[in-house]
């Protein structure tokens, strides 16, 4: 049984998430394999029994790479184990419905686990626009991070049962 997990990032968080994802996996699952979309890359799903696919939410938009991956192989995907994650600074309930506003309607359905892992906000490495629309619609201004390892883990044990 392999799992493969696919994931953009702009920033890094939604990276650190995959990647912790990938380290609670281990001890469940005994071939996995992490995969940053870059939107040229040739992913061939065939032997994979699960694949979780992960991506950072821009001004309420998945990030191409993850919706342009999910679009071409969704026939394939909706054959597989599918878990769903998004990375971002909404909460609670209002992250769970973005989550299903952003994946392709057809893959929201047929996903196993969803789940919202929290995000961050590192001022250090926006551009100015997007400083600037952090600190006017999200009245920011420091840095803080809302990834919750436990939603991590609890995801990695819902997806394998
Ligand atoms: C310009 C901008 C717009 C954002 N829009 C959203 C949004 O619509 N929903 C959300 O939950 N988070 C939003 N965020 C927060 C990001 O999703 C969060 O910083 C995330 O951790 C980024 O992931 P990455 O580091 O993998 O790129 C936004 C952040 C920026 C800088």
């Amino acid at each position: 049984m392999k799992t493969i997990i696919l994931y953009a990032s702009k920033y890094g968080s939604t990276e650190e998430c995959a990647k912790m994802l990938t380290e609670a996996l281990e001890g469940i699952e005994e071939s996995i394999e992490l995969v940053k979309l870059t939107g040229k890359e040739n992913v061939d799903l065939t032997g994979y029994s699960t694949v979780i696919i992960g991506g950072p939410v821009y001004m309420g938009k998945l990030k191409e790479e993850v919706k342009i991956f999910c679009t071409q192989h969704a026939e394939e995907l909706k054959t597989k184990n599918l878990g769903l994650f998004t990375c971002g600074m909404r909460e609670g309930e209002e992250a769970l419905s973005q989550l299903d506003a952003v994946f392709p309607q057809e893959l929201v359905k047929h996903a196993k686990v969803k789940d919202h892992f929290g995000g961050e906000f590192v001022f250090q490495k926006m551009n100015f626009l997007e400083k600037l629309i952090i600190k006017a619609v999200a009245k920011a201004k420091d840095d803080s991070s809302t990834i919750s390892p436990s939603r991590i883990q609890g995801y990695a044990r819902r997806i394998k049962n």
